[in-house]
Order: structure tokens, then C-alpha cells, then sequence
């Protein structure tokens, strides 16, 4: 099966631009550094779940929905996102979250009041979290509401926390079909993608994507936000078989492509980091470009950390992806981050 071939909506500006980070590569001392930029996708503030909606988006018009149904934090992007896009589409949203309701919506929150989410509900307290399930609690939750929908005549479409792992996989690569041609019209190839992996299903995509578009040449690193690297390894290899076996190809991805770096993650997800601070800050002043301080913080503390340590040639060519959560910054937990 052909990934173009697969039905699509269009909600994102796509191609993103694909940026020199001239002055970076300078301060660090090479390698070539360059950023892609899917913050800029455009919809709801752009990030990289427009990538992955456009599939799954696409299955909910195809089975008739009325409405979508979705899950995550309290500060999610992708909860934003789907709102915008589903919007966009004549669909409602409601939406699951994990954690207290806060006295004032700040950040994303904000966001996915003033785009009019039909529902929000909150599910607070410890949330277990096992290797195949974000979280049983949430399940649970989600089935209950799913099945009181059907019964006041909606046709709900349930979007997993982050998409499904097969439209990360075929979203995202065919990010690395539009980097390989922005390189390739500058007479230059990528080495290596670094990228924030949370749910992981973006870095699946980009390794399916390396293997699709340049026979796995290029590595794909992905810098954890909050799982440990032999859990998201092996959620990988699982998301990765998947998309292999729904997309009928062959032969099968070798496991030694994935990496996932787990040592800039801190005291845990969302949890700042000093690391992340600096490289904030650095992007920032160096290049005028923002991050967010739970995803592309954390994964551009890892490249750098990377590029200090000698990882990548002088002369390598070392794409950065840019996966939004710039709302992230006006989360009320983190307005004090960055002043002085
Ligand atoms: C801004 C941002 N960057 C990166 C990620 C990680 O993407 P994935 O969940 O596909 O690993 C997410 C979502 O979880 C995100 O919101």
C-alpha cells in the first residue's frame, strides 16, 4: 500500500520551511545544523500532530463521524490541535484530561476553550502508566464516554493520546520525503534527524520514513521527554512491524535504527531541566527561534549535548525538528521559568 494512496485531509501548511541554524552550528562548533520547522504547520498553531491528523482525520470522515474524542495532559498540544482540526472539519470535540482542572485555563488549555471544545472533562489523581497503555484509568474513562455519545446518536471517533501509531508513522514519514527534497535543492543530503519523542509515534514515522526515502541512511535520534529508552525502544519496534505490516513492505526495519536518548529527561515529564533552559536560550538568542520547555527544550539539550560530545561529524548534515508547543511557555507553571 502506498502512503500517498491513503486517504488524507489537508490541514497543514506542508512543506514546512527547512532553516540553516547557521549561527548554532557556529557557537557549537559545527556539525551543519538545520531545523525543520513544524511549528510552522499553520492550523491551531501549527506542531507536529497536524502531520498525523491528516490521517486520522481523514479514517473519522471516512466513517461517518459526528464528532472526535481524545485524550492527554491538561497542557496538551496534540488535545489543541485535534480541536482546530476537527473544527476545521465541522466535527465536535471533547476531550479527556489528565489531571486536576486548574482554577484559571492557561496555555494550551486556553487555547482549546477559545477554539470551543464541545466538552472537557478532567481525570485527576495518579494515573498508572504500563508499557502498552498510556493509562488504564483514562481507558476506562474513555469507553464509558465513547459508549454515552452513541447513545445520544453521535458517531464518535476515538483519537489515542498523541494519534494512533500508524498515522504518526505515515505522517511523519513523509516529513522526511520534504526534508530529503529541501536538502537535495541545496545540492546537500541529511545524517541524522533529532527530534522529541513522547508518545514516539513521530520518530516511528521518521524512521519509516528514513528507510522509505533513503535506505535507513539517515539516523534518527529521538531524546525522550519522559519514558526510559528501553521502553520506548521496544514501543517502537512494536509501532514500527505495525506500520510495516499495515503498509505491506518488506524487509522489515533493522531494530539497531532505533535510538532514543533518555538522559535529558530530568526529574520527569514536563519537570524542567537546566539543560533545557540553556538551550532555550540559545536557540533564541542565537537564531531568534522559541522552543517549549516540555518537548523541543528537552530534545534540542540533547542535540547539543550530542553535538558537545562529538557525536556527529564536522561536516555531517544534522536536521532538527521542530515540533511545536511554543504554548506551552504560557502555562501557568511555567511563566517563572525564564525570568531572571
Ligand atoms: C510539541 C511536541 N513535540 C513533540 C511531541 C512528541 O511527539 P510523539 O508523541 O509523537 O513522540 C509532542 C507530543 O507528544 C508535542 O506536543
Amino acid at each position: 500500500m502506498q502512503i500517498s494512496k491513503l486517504p488524507r485531509v489537508r490541514l497543514g501548511e506542508f512543506p514546512t520551511p527547512l532553516q540553516p541554524l547557521t549561527n548554532l552550528s557556529h557557537a557549537l562548533g559545527g556539525p551543519r545544523l538545520f531545523i525543520k520547522r513544524d511549528d510552522l504547520s499553520g492550523l491551531g498553531l501549527g506542531g507536529n500532530k497536524l502531520r498525523k491528523l491528516e490521517f486520522a482525520l481523514a479514517d473519522a470522515v471516512e466513517r461517518g463521524a459526528t464528532s472526535v474524542l481524545t485524550v492527554g495532559g491538561v497542557q496538551s498540544n496534540h488535545t489543541r490541535l485535534t480541536t482546530a482540526a476537527a473544527n476545521r472539519l465541522g466535527l465536535k470535540t471533547y476531550l479527556l484530561l489528565r489531571g486536576e482542572k486548574p482554577d484559571r485555563a492557561t496555555g494550551n488549555l486556553l487555547i482549546d476553550e477559545i477554539l470551543g471544545a464541545r466538552e472537557i472533562r478532567f481525570v485527576p489523581g495518579l494515573v498508572q502508566v504500563t508499557r502498552e497503555k498510556v493509562s488504564p484509568a483514562i481507558d476506562d474513562a474513555v469507553r464509558t464516554w465513547l459508549e454515552a455519545l452513541q447513545r445520544q446518536g453521535e458517531t464518535p471517533y476515538y483519537i489515542p493520546n498523541g494519534c494512533s501509531a500508524f498515522h504518526g508513522a505515515v505522517g511523519y514519514a513523509g516529513c522526511v520525503l520534504e526534508i530529503v527534497e529541501q536538502l537535495r535543492a541545496l545540492q546537500d543530503a541529511p545524517d541524522a534527524i533529532v527530534a522529541a519523542c513522547g508518545t514516539s509515534s513521530t520518530q516511528t514515522g521518521l524512521i519509516v520514513g528514513s528507510a522509505l526515502h533513503t535506505h535507513n541512511e539517515v539516523a534518527v535520534h529521538g531524546i525522550s521527554v519522559a519514558g526510559s529508552s528501553d521502553d520506548l525502544e521496544h514501543r517502537i519496534a512494536g509501532q514500527l512491524r505495525e506500520a510495516w505490516d499495515t503498509l505491506g513492505l518488506a524487509p522489515p526495519i533493522p531494530e539497531d535504527r532505533i535510538l532514543v536518548h533518555d538522559v535529558y529527561v530530568g526529574e520527569g515529564y514536563g519537570r524542567p531541566t537546566d539543560a533545557m533552559r540553556e538551550a532555550v536560550l540559545l536557540l533564541a538568542r542565537t537564531e531568534g527561534i522559541v522552543l517549549d520547555p516540555v518537548y523541543t527544550g528537552k530534545a534540542m539539550a540533547g542535540l547539543i549535548d550530542l553535538v558537545r560530545s562529538g557525536h556527529f561529524g564536522k561536516r555531517d548534515a544534522v536536521v532538527f525538528l521542530h515540533t511545536g508547543g511554543a504554548p506551552g511557555l504560557f502555562a501557568a507553571e511555567h511563566l517563572t521559568l525564564f525570568q531572571p
